[in-house]
């Protein structure tokens, strides 16, 4: 795929809900460079490393983090646990870039600092956002307080990708109420890795809708 934008932002309706999986998925899929601001949880791995790994991504499609803490609490506390603060400075969109896929720390009202919600830094960076959300039971309630809290920032959402297996009534439902698009479902993989996500990928047309959609908003 070789068409231009300048970045779109990878948000999650909770923490462990497959914003990395699905990152990797767009990062390939839109030929992007991948940018994680802020990774807290070294601990237990970080998502660059993750993403590098499935798609086995040259050094040159990836940013380095403009945080990294050990600790996999929520950034501000582990940024504190470092005798940190997380100065929103520091994440300005790298200039001259392009065809950024950001993915966030956890989900839209994690704190950054004791003043800084993750949803605030959003409006900083006027990006589309690409939501993720789980198919399953908890998704409706989670799904839709995350859409509402997004509009109500006037923050561009592209459209939600889900992430599971599939869900007999989650997905109509939501576009309903939150009377958005599902862009696209990924479902359980056996194996992450690039051949899977790019079968999806194609199945799923996602180039053609992607490329629709970058172009109204970028
Ligand atoms: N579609 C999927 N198929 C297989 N494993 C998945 C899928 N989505 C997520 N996972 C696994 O679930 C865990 C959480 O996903 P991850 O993308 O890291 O979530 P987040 O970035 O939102 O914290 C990871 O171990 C990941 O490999
Ligand atoms: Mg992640």
């Amino acid at each position: 795929m070789s068409f231009q934008f300048t970045g779109l932002i990878v948000c999650g309706t909770d923490t462990d809900i497959g914003k990395t999986v699905v990152s990797a998925w767009l990062v390939q899929g839109l030929n992007a460079t991948y940018w994680k601001p802020i990774q807290s949880g070294l601990d237990t791995g970080g998502d660059t490393a993750q993403v590098c790994k499935i798609l086995n991504l040259s050094r040159e499609r990836w940013l380095p983090e403009a945080y990294k803490f050990q600790a996999a609490v929520s950034p501000h506390w582990a940024a504190e646990k470092e005798r940190k603060c997380i100065d929103p400075k520091k994440l300005k969109i790298p200039s001259g870039r392009h065809n950024l896929v950001i993915e966030t720390a956890g989900g839209l009202f994690v704190p950054l600092n004791r003043q800084l919600l993750q949803i605030d830094q959003l409006m900083q960076w006027s990006l589309p956002v690409v939501l993720v959300a789980k198919t399953g039971l908890g998704t409706l309630n989670h799904t839709l307080l995350s859409i509402e809290s997004l509009r109500s920032r006037h923050i561009p959402i592209l459209g939600l990708i889900l992430n599971g297996p599939t869900h007999e009534d989650n997905p109509k439902t939501l576009e309903a109420f939150g009377n958005i698009k599902i862009l696209g479902h990924l479902p359980p993989l056996e194996e992450l890795n690039s051949k899977e996500l790019a079968d999806e990928w194609h199945k799923q047309s996602l180039s053609t809708k992607f490329k629709q959609l970058l172009r109204n908003t970028n």
